[in-house]
């Protein structure tokens, strides 16, 4: 299936990924973040959810990208009950192509595939010293819904944030 197209964001393209991009999307993980995964889980999560697997690309260079996991269990933001819930596994823009509107358009576009996936919320974990990203999720409505102590492996704690979806 083609990818279908998302949105245009000044001189990018912000769009669904397709199969051949994910060796740039692995290449940007590597880059920006300290958290990597197997070839293997960039193909699962594309293939379980494409509809929340999305890049921007700049002249047909992919300069960011966000991944997601749809996922059922406790809700982390009514007090009792389940939920379907969608999980922002991982976002990035490559640093020269940031404050240009990008991750804020990553990040609406995904949680418009979790709700047509039928998720009532969206979640994630960021790092305690990531204040860049926990400020734009804050002005994108998410709060904080507990620290993780001990999250990531090199010891350090993280929020969890989490977003009712409409
Ligand atoms: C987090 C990240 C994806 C944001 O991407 P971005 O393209 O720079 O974000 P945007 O340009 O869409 O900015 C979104 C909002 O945050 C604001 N913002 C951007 N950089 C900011 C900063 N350093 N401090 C405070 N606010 C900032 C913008 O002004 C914008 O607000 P507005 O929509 O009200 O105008 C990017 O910083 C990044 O890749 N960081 C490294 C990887 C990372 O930390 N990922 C998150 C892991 S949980």
């Amino acid at each position: 299936m083609q990818p279908t197209f998302h949105r245009q964001v000044g001189g990018y393209v912000v769009r669904q990924c397709a199969r051949e991009d994910l060796p740039n999307v692995i290449r940007i993980n590597l880059a920006t973040l300290p958290e990597h995964y197997s070839d293997l889980f960039f193909e699962e999560l594309l293939q379980e959810s494409p509809e929340t697997f999305i890049i921007a690309e700049n002249h047909s260079t992919i300069v960011g990208y966000i991944m997601c996991r749809i996922e059922f269990g406790f809700s982390n933001v009514k007090r009792f009950g389940l939920a379907r819930k969608g999980h922002i596994v991982s976002v990035s823009v490559l640093e020269e192509h940031r404050n240009k509107g990008l991750g804020r358009t990553l990040i609406e576009e995904a949680m418009r595939g979790m709700v047509n996936r039928g998720c009532s919320e969206a979640f994630l974990e960021v790092r305690v010293s990531n204040t860049t990203a926990i400020s734009i999720y804050q002005k994108m409505e998410y709060q904080t819904a507990s620290r993780l102590e001990g999250y990531y492996r090199d010891g350090e704690a993280a929020y969890l944030m989490t977003k009712p979806l409409a």
